[in-house]
């Protein structure tokens, strides 16, 4: 590994979900390995990457903006590369190269080949690998972290996605299901605990339908609740939190590993979407209301702490004003203390662009998520009310944005607590928290676990006091 100043420079930009900033992480030590160095500036970067979200169309529209940006760098610097990677370089490789503004397109199972890929770059001869795997996990591979804090990692345990929900482009843009090793996923959450990292992300579109099966000695089947127990039992210290669950397949098994570890948090990210079994249906997600609030009640009987967030899409195909009630019901039924709220962005080549008109008029999307975004701005506010007065064990993330006297970190149902950066002089802790591994009194550093009382709150935040 070459590592000096002379070391061709990287810049890297990155759009889109957590998976996205694991594979940023994944190309980076596939680049180091080749001898090129990060930069942050873009000016003095040999190669320009742009890792791309094709989610919704305005995250598309953002990225045309960006590679408008690059190019009086490219043009300017002669023989700087511009590659547009991840999932628009999958969805749209024709027409990034017909712009003539990039010089290299590579879909989210090429990496491997970007330093190949780059070596042959030229404005005159563009370079393209968008081949989707069954088989690329980037298994061996130990990403370089990119987070600022040092704290909390992602680990990608799966990629692709077999559910083909009538609205998503993913399934096209990362192909098919497959899941990693687990003895590798392991190794890397080993070491990264060995780094000083002290919460796991498990990362899979569908984290429920993660299964291993050996090919040669075709026993030792692994599931996604085994692979938990696995992590969770690398240290105490470390905590695990995962994402996404889809509400179809979330086991018993899954909830009930859960509440069996401590250092599992108690979160899940449970995208519904919709309210109404009619909408459901034609978004193809495979459960009814009925279904998710069993599945919610099942959660909160084996861990009625747990915080729940989710996704919802409004204004999908032919949703009516009762469909969208029906949402907004389903919200205060089961009290969502956050939500990605979305307007239906049609997808072309999805089941819905081809099987149903994008029916519902721009503003009534807008108007009806508004409603959706006041509501969850009220549901949020009543959850963290909830958790006033509540003794709550939160990992120190960094200092807090606000006020640089306060720190900031993360309970283990995921609420964003402040609290103050040191003990009182002469603090003594309560003895019913002299818990291993819980700071007491003194200093406390980024990456300590501390016990905090909540003692008021925003929508955002639980402002609370160290106990
Ligand atoms: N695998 C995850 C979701 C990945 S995409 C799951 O199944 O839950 C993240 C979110 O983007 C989705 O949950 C959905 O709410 C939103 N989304 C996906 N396609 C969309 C589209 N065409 N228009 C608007 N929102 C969309
Ligand atoms: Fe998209 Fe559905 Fe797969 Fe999630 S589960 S990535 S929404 S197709
Ligand atoms: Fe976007 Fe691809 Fe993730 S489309 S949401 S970056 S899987």
């Amino acid at each position: 590994m070459v590592n000096n100043n002379n070391s061709p420079k990287v810049y890297i930009e990155t759009y889109g979900c957590q998976m996205n900033v694991n594979d940023t992480e994944v190309i980076l030590s596939i680049l180091r390995k080749e001898g090129y160095e990060r930069t942050e500036n873009m000016e003095e970067a040999s190669i320009i990457l742009v890792n791309t979200c094709s989610v919704r169309d305005n995250a598309e529209q953002r990225i045309w903006g960006r590679i408008e940006q690059f190019k009086p760098i490219r043009k300017n610097n002669k023989g700087t590369i511009v590659g547009i990677v991840g999932c628009m370089a999958e969805r749209l490789k024709d027409k990034l190269l017909e712009s003539h503004e990039v010089d290299l397109v590579a879909g989210p199972d090429s990496y491997r080949k970007l330093p190949t890929l780059i070596k042959e770059a030229s404005s005159e001869h563009p370079q393209i690998d968008i081949i989707l795997s069954k088989e690329e996990t980037y298994d061996d591979i130990m990403p370089v972290r990119i987070d600022k804090n040092g704290v909390s990692a992602f680990i990608s345990i799966m990629r692709g996605c077999n559910n083909v929900c009538s609205y998503c482009i993913v399934p096209y843009t990362r192909g098919v299901e497959r899941s990693r090793n687990p003895r590798t996923i392991v190794g890397e959450a080993r070491e990264a605990f060995r780094q000083g990292y002290r919460e796991i992300t498990l990362l899979g579109q569908n984290v429920d339908s993660y299964f291993w099966r050996d090919k040669e000695t075709a026993d030792d089947d692994v599931n996604f609740a085994q692979l938990l127990e696995m992590v969770a039992q690398i240290d105490p210290m470390l905590r695990i939190r995962f994402s996404t669950s889809h509400p179809k397949d979330i086991s018993d098994e899954v909830i009930y590993t859960m509440g069996m570890y401590e250092n599992i948090c108690k979160h899940i990210h449970f995208p519904v979407q919709s309210g109404s079994d009619r909408i459901l249906s034609k978004m193809r997600r495979r459960y009814t209301r009925e279904w998710y609030l069993e599945r919610v009640a099942k959660i909160h009987s084996v861990m009625p702490e747990c915080g729940l967030t989710t996704d919802i899409i409004s204004g999908f195909c032919s949703e009516t004003e009762e469909d969208h009630k029906q949402t907004l019901s389903l919200m205060e039924q089961v009290g969502f203390y956050y939500a990605y709220m979305f307007q239906y962005s049609e997808r072309p080549g999805t089941l819905a662009a081809k099987m149903y008109p994008d029916d519902v008029p721009p503003e009534v999307k807008t108007r009806r998520l508004n409603e959706i975004i006041a509501l969850q701005n009220k549901l949020s506010l009543k959850s963290n009310e909830n958790d006033l007065g509540k003794i709550m064990k939160v990992l120190v993330e960094g200092t807090s944005k606000r006020n640089a006297e306060e720190l900031c970190g993360r309970a283990s149902n995921n609420k964003m607590c402040v609290f103050p950066d040191r003990f009182p002089e002469g603090f003594t802790s309560y003895s019913e928290f002299e818990i291993p591994g819980i700071v007491t009194s003194g200093k406390i550093n980024i990456g300590d676990y501390v016990m905090v009382k909540a003692v008021s709150c925003t929508s955002a935040t639980l402002i609370c006091e160290l106990v």
